[in-house]
């Protein structure tokens, strides 16, 4: 799986790309991540990519010249597929775990990444990308977003977990979509808290059981009805 990053500012994916399971996925040659700086597609002497908004408004505005011809060419630069196109915003469609295994199943995504006070309508009106939000708050830009995506869907290209059932045993994966059940490890008792004895008790049939309980409740509590 490739991805495609389009963004101003693409320093701020080095740290991720070096250091997370993103890497490892990398080094296993099952993803690939390119970065594409949006100004090298800025024209004139100061390069500029963004300005005031017509009919006033705080701040600026990426202008459509650098953004679309940058997608373009990102999307027609070698024989790769054109890939999915997604935008960055709070006014998108949001982000959840159904929506993240739906973009696992692309082989290409091209993640546009935006500054300041957004894009220019034309941008969206020339380009028809997906618009993405990972949830109902103002980010200071795309970048962090486009983070989240990829980390939601790396972690399900086939091979990528060391133990491939661990996926589907997540917080919102596909068996039941409900929060993930409360989890144990040594020692046996810690402060006085002992780990529920069905957890030490080796029968496979009654732990599943007590973690889907517990899942259920989970799920109630905090987030409503699980769905079923
Ligand atoms: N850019 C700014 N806020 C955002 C959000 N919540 N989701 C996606 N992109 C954004």
């Amino acid at each position: 799986m490739r991805f495609d990053v389009l963004t101003l500012f693409p320093e701020i994916f080095s740290g991720y790309q070096t250091q997370s399971l993103l890497k490892l996925a990398i080094d296993r040659g099952l993803t690939s991540v390119h970065l594409h700086n949006l100004r090298d597609w800025a024209v004139g002497k100061h390069r500029q990519v963004d300005d005031k908004p017509f009919g006033g408004g705080p701040g600026m505005l990426l202008m459509p010249g650098p953004v679309v011809e940058a997608v373009e060419a990102v999307q027609t630069a070698d024989d790769a597929p054109p890939g999915r196109l997604l935008l960055m915003s709070p006014q998108g469609r949001r982000l959840d775990q159904p929506f993240v295994e739906d973009l696992a199943t692309s082989e290409r995504l091209l993640l546009l990444c935006g500054r300041y006070e957004g894009f220019d309508q034309r941008v969206v009106d020339l380009l028809q990308p997906e618009e993405v939000s990972i949830g109902d708050y103002v980010l200071n830009g795309g970048e962090v977003a486009a983070m989240t995506i990829i980390d939601a869907v790396v972690r399900l290209v086939p091979g990528v977990l060391g133990d491939e059932t661990s996926n589907q045993e997540d917080s919102f994966s596909r068996a039941g979509r409900t929060l993930e059940y409360a989890q144990y490890t040594r020692p046996r008792e810690y402060r006085g808290l002992e780990v529920p004895e069905v957890l030490l008790s080796g029968n496979h049939p009654e732990i599943a059981a007590w973690r889907e309980a517990d899942a259920l409740r989970r799920t109630a509590e905090r987030r409503g009805a699980a769905e079923s």
